[in-house]
């Protein structure tokens, strides 16, 4: 499908296509100079400690859970209203994932009431979800985890450079994630960063993103080490250094393109004032954002799916975030999830639509998809 206005896409250029040549021409490619060098940027960007790029999103997820000794039997609070991966990686270490509900309908973050309410003597962690790049409550999440002896995990995928005061977005809890997956806010195709302030988290993560063993490849090759032990289970979760690549010049555009999305999210607002039949998240929201997503939440008398056809049928692409991950076949069966009540997450699963939103897009295409939704609005009324 050519989409005229597209939900996301890819802002790369002339210096993508010249650093990817320039690993070619340097022929190593996996953990060298450019991991070093993404992994050092990320570092100095995001103010912390300790960055290790990994092949993809879910892969720190899985290293944060294992890092953090999060084992069988044990409890993980997380939010429904997210992509799948988010619980996935709390069911790869053997744990179970407790669901939270939202906060309201227009603070789609983690409700830190319910998260309260569901402290057991089994939880043993929170993995936080920074819904569309909008921070959840932090301050009182990081209070509610130092009462109850808690490891908090900031699932970050759709929220680099938001900010808090002087702190970003993953670099609050005990570990942040991040995903450079093709539709983020920075794209290396597959690829991610796990990022944290505590040496021995640190410590863990090196080991376990290459299999455990002591030494790298490239140690060896540069005859640093001969040999390596292997002191932990480990997985290959290294990136590679054509991502590494990407992701350097990705993070220089990073600042200039999430303030190109907050200006397009404003174009939205003050045209979008008008027509009723759907409420915008997050307007007036106090904390910052990297603005990952444009979401609305349709009325209930508007019929989403025609909704979505008609914009299709004007080559304009919207996508659902999120279906939540409580009510999907797999964890209503294995994890006992579809006992779950979460009425705003459900009811934001039924009635939510994300609009296009990158910083490719110009002003005239937010003007386009406005006056598209004008025109559809009458005519999708149930
Ligand atoms: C909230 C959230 N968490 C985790 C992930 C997983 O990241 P990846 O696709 O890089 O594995 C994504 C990516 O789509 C995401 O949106």
């Amino acid at each position: 499908m050519k989409w005229k206005v597209a939900l996301s896409d890819l802002n790369f250029d002339h210096r993508e296509r010249k650093i990817v040549n320039q690993v070619i021409r340097d022929r190593w490619l996996t953990m060298g100079e450019m991991v070093k060098k993404l992994e050092k940027n990320f570092a100095n960007f995001l103010k912390v400690k300790h960055t290790f790029a990994v092949s993809s999103g879910t892969a720190a997820l899985h290293l944060a859970l294992r890092a953090s000794n999060i084992k069988i039997e044990d409890e993980v609070l997380v939010p429904s209203l997210s992509f799948v991966a988010s619980s996935n990686a709390i069911i790869y270490v053997g744990a179970k994932p407790v669901f939270l509900d939202i906060t309201s309908l227009s603070d789609l973050n983690l409700s830190c009431d319910d998260l309260e309410k569901k402290i057991t003597r089994k939880t043993k962690a929170i993995m936080v979800v920074h819904y569309g790049g909008y921070l959840a409550n932090m301050e009182r999440i990081k209070k509610i985890a130092k009462k109850h002896d808690l490891s908090v995990i900031e699932d970050a995928a759709h929220a680099i450079g938001a900010k808090f005061e002087s702190k970003m977005a993953g670099g609050i809890g005990d570990i942040g994630c991040f995903s450079f997956f093709s539709n983020k806010n920075m794209a290396t195709g597959e690829g991610g960063m796990i990022v944290t302030n505590q040496n021995k988290l640190a410590e863990k993560i090196r080991l376990l993103r290459s299999h455990g063993m002591t030494s790298m490849t490239l140690d060896r090759h540069e005859g640093h080490a001969y040999s390596y032990d292997v002191t932990e289970l480990g997985y290959n979760y290294r990136m590679s250094e054509i991502n590494a690549a990407l992701g350097i010049e990705q993070l220089k555009k990073l600042k200039s393109s999430n303030r190109k999305r907050k200006t397009l999210i404003k174009t939205y607002v003050e045209d979008l004032k008008e027509p009723k039949g759907f409420s915008i998240p997050f307007l007036n929201y106090p904390r910052d954002s990297a603005f990952h997503l444009f979401p609305i939440l349709l009325d209930k008398d508007v019929d989403r799916e025609k909704f979505m056809k008609f914009l299709k049928r004007e080559k304009i692409q919207t996508s659902i975030h999120y279906p939540p991950i409580h009510r999907f076949s797999y964890y209503r069966k294995n994890v006992g999830a579809s006992r779950d009540e979460l009425p705003l997450t459900e009811y934001v699963g039924r009635h939510e639509v994300t609009l296009p939103l990158h910083p490719l897009l110009k002003k005239e295409d937010i003007l386009f998809v406005c006056d598209r939704i004008r025109k559809i609005l009458p005519r999708v009324r149930r």
